[in-house]
Formats: structure tokens, sequence, C-alpha cells
């Protein structure tokens, strides 16, 4: 095209642009002109760290590792997985007995969520003992608070997905733990269970919550964990000021990356080892109305689990919201209590004493709660009896089950009307209610008497499972108030009096 003489290149004569790079000759400068990707990885790959890269620094990256490997292989699962009463069981156990290698995916990942809790700790133990939360790090100590407890509300929704019987009981025992939080706890386990039974609903709430929810909330602090972490820096060894670290410094790269990378290493060897000895197994479909299913949490929410036997009646507001409530404000605040700019583990007894003292009371309570079950022989024989099932399942060829099966304890009313067996049943358990002297005390319809509460409604606290369990074997606590520790009732007379229970 032609330039005319008005033109304003006439005036100010245009300088040859700098040749810009071609993506097809030099796609690196190409995306480093549009993106910076240079200085970014520079920035990073420089972080100078004071005092020199350590072992002790791998737990955050090898966190962060292992939560790749988490979506990873969580994605792959949900390829084959139906959040549904119906087809949760079955599509697992296809994915545990005929997807190529679907067996050792879900195991990496079940592993994986137990390794992370592990790191946690050892993560949480290496900031507590070198005081690493001080010097304007309060923010970056909470955001990791709230990933410790979203990596815990992971491991707790995606516990139940199976819908096995492990994974059922555990989830009924974990939300009704919940409901004991006064106040709001029943409202907060109707929430979670989309209703006062488990079914369907609640699958596809826990499933949404596991793979939707808490995961935006995961990477949104991963994200603002790692910027505040670029913005304080690296708090160096013990003898730094935690504002001005002193120490002379060495850059992330190479001797960090190098050691972050070797600890990722180990981390794939020891979860290919784990799925590989010790494959994730699945149990049985879950049965609402099996009573004699004895329900046991992972390992890491056995402390918790014992902790609560303690807690009954009145006192539990104590046990529940009390003491764990002053512990985690104690553990969240403390950047903003501990003020001082010591840093040496042995200058600071008190912050690393309680520290040690609460992960010490964790382990015991832990290992109160196998011993505990190791010792009671009709407890021991029937968690062996469990695992014997799982096994045995394990070894059972798949078989597609996807119609019914188990049907789910909906109010028994509600089923009553749609159901004249169960009208039945209702009737006849009144009967019982009445000739084994439940009336004497709980009053007619289980409206309560000055003796024993109210029984009326409590279909949205305890299952038909539970109920059951707590007829025919009353807690000491229950026993100790006056509930008679025995009752004569053979199994379909304790079904029918749990069907009218439930129904008031
Ligand atoms: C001698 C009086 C008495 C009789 C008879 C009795 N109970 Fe109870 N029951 C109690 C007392 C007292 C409690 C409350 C214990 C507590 O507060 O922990 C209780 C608690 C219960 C609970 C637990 C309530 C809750 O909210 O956790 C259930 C369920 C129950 N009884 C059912 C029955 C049934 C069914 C019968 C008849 C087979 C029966 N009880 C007979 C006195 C009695």
């Amino acid at each position: 095209m032609k330039q005319t003489p008005s033109s304003r290149s006439m005036a100010q004569p245009l300088t040859a642009p700098p040749a810009a790079a071609s993506p097809a000759a030099a796609p690196a400068d190409w995306l480093d002109e549009r993106t910076g990707w240079r200085g970014l990885l520079r920035q990073a790959l420089e972080e100078r760290i004071p005092g020199g890269a350590r072992w002790a620094y791998v737990f955050g990256s090898g966190l962060l590792f292992l939560l790749l490997s988490q979506i990873v292989t969580g994605v792959f699962l949900t390829f084959y997985y139906v959040p549904s009463a119906d087809h949760a069981h079955t599509t697992v156990a296809y994915i545990t007995k005929v997807v190529a290698d679907g067996a050792f995916l879900r195991s990496l990942h079940a592993w994986g969520a137990s390794l992370m809790v592990i790191l946690i700790v050892l993560h949480v133990a290496q900031i507590m003992l070198y005081g690493a939360y001080k010097g304007k790090r309060e923010l970056l100590w909470l955001s990791g608070g709230g990933l410790m407890a979203l990596v815990l509300g992971m491991a707790f929704t995606g516990y139940l997905l199976p819908w096995d019987e492990r994974a059922y009981f555990a989830t009924a025992v974990g939300t009704n733990a919940i409901s004991e939080v006064p106040g709001i706890g029943n409202t907060l386990k109707l929430l979670l269970r989309a209703g006062p039974g488990m079914g369907t609903l609640t699958l596809s709430r826990f499933f949404s919550l596991h793979v939707f929810i808490i995961p935006a909330g995961l990477l949104l602090f991963v994200l603002l964990h790692l910027l505040l972490f670029r913005k304080a820096g690296p708090a160096g060894p013990p003898s730094a000021d935690p504002v001005r670290p002193a120490a002379k410094t060495e850059k992330f790269y190479p001797r960090q990356v190098l050691m972050d990378a070797g600890f990722a290493l180990l981390l794939i060897a020891t979860l290919t080892l784990l799925a590989t000895l010790l494959p994730a197994t699945l149990g049985p479909r879950a049965n609402p109305a099996d009573t004699r299913f004895i329900p046991r949490p992972e390992w890491y929410y056995r402390p918790l689990f014992q902790w609560l036997k303690y807690w009954e009646g009145s006192r539990v507001i104590i046990g529940l919201l009390v003491i764990p409530g002053g512990l985690a404000l104690l553990f969240l605040g403390l950047p903003f209590f501990d003020r001082r700019a010591e840093r040496r583990p042995w200058r600071r007894p008190f912050a690393v004493g309680i520290f040690l003292a609460v992960l010490g009371g964790l382990v015991k309570l832990g290992v109160t709660s196998y011993r505990a079950d190791a010792r009671n022989p009709v407890v021991a024989a029937q968690l062996a009896r469990q695992a014997q099932q799982e096994r045995a399942y394990m070894r059972q060829p798949f078989a597609p089950s996807t119609s019914g099966g188990a049907p789910q304890p909906a109010p028994a009313a509600a089923a009553a009307a749609l159901n004249p067996k169960q009208a039945a049943a209702i009737a006849d358990g009144k009967k019982i209610y009445a000739a084994q002297g439940c009336i004497a005390c709980h009053g007619d319809a289980g409206s309560g008497t000055a003796m024993a509460p109210k029984l009326a409604g409590i279909h949205a606290k305890l299952s038909p499972a539970q109920l059951s369990a707590l007829i025919s074997q009353p807690t000491p606590a229950m026993s100790a108030k006056g509930m008679p520790p025995h009752f004569n009732l053979n199994t379909a007379e304790l079904k029918h009096l749990v069907a009218y229970v439930e129904s008031l």
C-alpha cells in the first residue's frame, strides 16, 4: 500500500521493531514473551534459603506432591464410580476386580490419604520444633490450619464412597458423633446426611464434597499457603531470627530441589510398595439392617473415636466442644500468643511441651483403642469375622449388582404407609413395647416420663441398626441411669420393636 504524504509515518519514522520470536523457531522465547515464565522460574529456583538446604524442609513439597497424586488417581476413579446407593458398591467392586490395575489405582488413592495425614504431622512437627511459625507468619500458619482441616474432611468424606459395610457403619458413627455437638449438632448431621438416614442422597452429598467442594477449598488454600510462604520466605534454622535470618543463604536450586525430588521418589516407592503388598480391600455391600457389624474408623480417626468414648450424657459438651475447641484455638492462635523471637526448641519448653503432650496423647488414645478391641473377646471375634467376610468378598469374582439391594432406612412411619408388612411389624412392635415394660419408663408412644427420656423422634438420632444394638445391649451409662441391661427378645421381636420405636 502506498503511503500518502500526509501520513503520520512521515513525521515519525517507524523504528523497526525487535525481531519477534516466532513460535516455530524458538518456542521457549515465544512463550516467555507472552508469559514471563523464565522470570517466574528463576524467582522460584533462586529463592534463598537461610542456613542452606535441609532434609527437614521436604515435607511441605511432599504434601503438594501427594495432593497431585490424589487428584490424578481420584480423577481416574471417577471414570468408573457412580455415587448412588444402588451403584456405588458395585462400581468400586468393578474397579477393584475388573478394571486393569484398578485395584492398584484404588490402593494408591487409599494409601495416599494415610500418607498425607502422616506428612501433615511431620510438617507441623518440623515447624513447631523450628519455631518456624514466628516472624510475621501468622496468616501462613492459619492457612496451614485450614489445609489440615480440609485434608481431614477429604479423608472423612472419601471413606463412605465405597459403600461397603465398613464405610457405611463408620460414617454412621462419625455423623452421629457430629450430632452430639450441642445446639447445631443435629442440624449438621441432617445436612451432611441429607436426611435422618443414610442413602443415595448421602452418597451424592459426600461425593460432591469429596470431589468438588473440599478440593476447591484445598486448591484455594494451597495457593494462599504458597503465596504467603513466598512472601514470608523460608525461616531457616532455629538459631536464626525469624524476621531477618542472619545465617548465610543458599539458593533453592539445586540442592533443595534435589532433596524435594528425592523425597518425592521415596513417596512413590512407599506408595507403590504399600499398594502392592497391602492392597485396599472392599467388603460386602452395606446392609443397614445388619445389627452385628462393629464399625471402626481409619487409623487416623481412632484417637478421636476413643476420646469420644470417655464423654457421655451431659459431659459430651466438654469432650466434644470445650477441650477440642480449646486445643484448636490454642493451636491456631500459637503465632499470636508466642511473640518472642526465640526459636530454639529447648528455649521454648512450654509450646514444644504442649505440642508433644498432645501428640503423645493422641498416639496413646489410638493405641488404647486398638488394644481394647484386641482384649475384648466378643469384639475381637466379631472384628475378625468382619475381616474374614471382607477377604471372602474380595475372592469372589465380580458380579454386578445394581438392582435394589438393601432397602434404605427411610423414617419407619413413612415406609409403613407404603408397605403393609412394615405396618404389621410396627403394630406388633407396639405390643412388645407395652409387654416388655418400655412403656412404664419411656411413656405411652415414647412420650417420655420422669424416669426415662422420650423416644419419639429418635429415628433422627439413631438408625434402626444402632437402635437395635442399643436395646439389645444398652451402654453402661444407660444402665446406670435405670435402663434395664437385658430384655428377653428374639430377633423378630427386636426387629418389630425397633420398627415401632423408629416410627414414633
Ligand atoms: C426401668 C426403666 C426403663 C425401662 C423399662 C426401659 N428403659 Fe430405656 N432407658 C431408661 C433410661 C433411664 C434411659 C436413659 C439413659 C440415659 O440417659 O443415658 C433409657 C434410654 C433408652 C434409650 C436411649 C435413648 C437415647 O436418647 O439415647 C432407648 C433407645 C431406650 N431406652 C429404649 C428402651 C426400650 C425399647 C425399652 C423396652 C424394651 C426400654 N428402653 C425400657 C429406662 C428404661
